[in-house]
């Protein structure tokens, strides 16, 4: 792959490039972890499923420049590539979804840069997701560099929804034929009733939980 290794203010190879955004994920990785420890600590249940890391290969970060017409450099990549180091997270709940959104929000060393809340408005395929796009810090050993993450929070049946788009989309090159792309919006709208009734279902759970460990409490 080929990168011109540019001197830049903060980042200046290739090597240190990805060693920062790796040290970047296990930062944010961390962090979920932490908040999905003290919520199952706190409310009896964990309101992450599962969490899935990746670094953009050099391939597709030389690709999406090139879309951009920047020139491949580390400089170029540092500045305009958003999603180097991504992390999805998946819930059970829609509900889950803000309130993990807002756990990172609030914490000091995080800085969002951008939302994009395809929960509210999703796409017209039918995609559905809350991205942000913030940055964390990295002390090194010699200075800290804030360094840019993509998080994508939904839930299973959301990425269940994307895994397999995706895969279709690829297969037809992002044309896919129209009955195809309808049988999708279809399944999106399917998978916004299931999570809806799986919401629904999971507080009258809760509700009647409560309501017997009080009656117990009571006598
Ligand atoms: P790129 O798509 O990465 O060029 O960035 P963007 O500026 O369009 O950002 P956006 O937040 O829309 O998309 C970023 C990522 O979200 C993608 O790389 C996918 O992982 C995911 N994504 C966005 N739209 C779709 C979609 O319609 N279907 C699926 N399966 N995934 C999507
Ligand atoms: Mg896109």
């Amino acid at each position: 792959m080929e990168f011109a290794v540019d001197r830049e203010d903060q980042v200046d190879s290739w090597q240190e490039a990805m060693l920062v955004y790796h040290a970047a994920l296990k930062q944010i990785n961390t962090k979920l972890e932490i908040l999905n420890d003290e919520f199952q600590h706190v409310h009896r249940y964990n309101p992450i499923e599962h969490i899935k890391s990746r670094i953009k290969t050099s391939e597709s970060i030389v690709k999406k420049l090139k879309r951009y017409g920047y020139e491949s450099t580390i400089e170029n990549m540092v500045k305009y590539i958003n999603d180097i180091a991504g992390i999805r997270v998946i819930c059970s709940f829609t509900s889950d979804i803000y309130r993990i959104a807002d756990m990172l929000r609030s914490q000091n060393d995080i800085r969002v840069i951008s939302v994009k809340d395809y929960m509210r408005h999703p796409k017209e395929s039918g995609y559905k997701s809350y991205h942000m796009l913030v940055t964390v810090p990295v002390f090194l050993s010699d200075r800290i560099v804030d360094v840019k993450v993509e998080i994508q929070i939904r839930t299973v049946a959301m990425d269940f929804w994307a895994s397999l788009e995706h895969k279709i989309n690829y297969k037809f090159e992002g044309r896919a034929p129209e009955h195809i792309r309808r049988e999708l919006v279809e399944c999106a709208k399917m998978v916004s009733q299931l999570d809806a009734r799986m919401l629904a279902l999971n507080e009258e759970i809760q509700t009647l939980g409560e309501e017997k460990e009080s009656g117990t409490a009571g006598g």
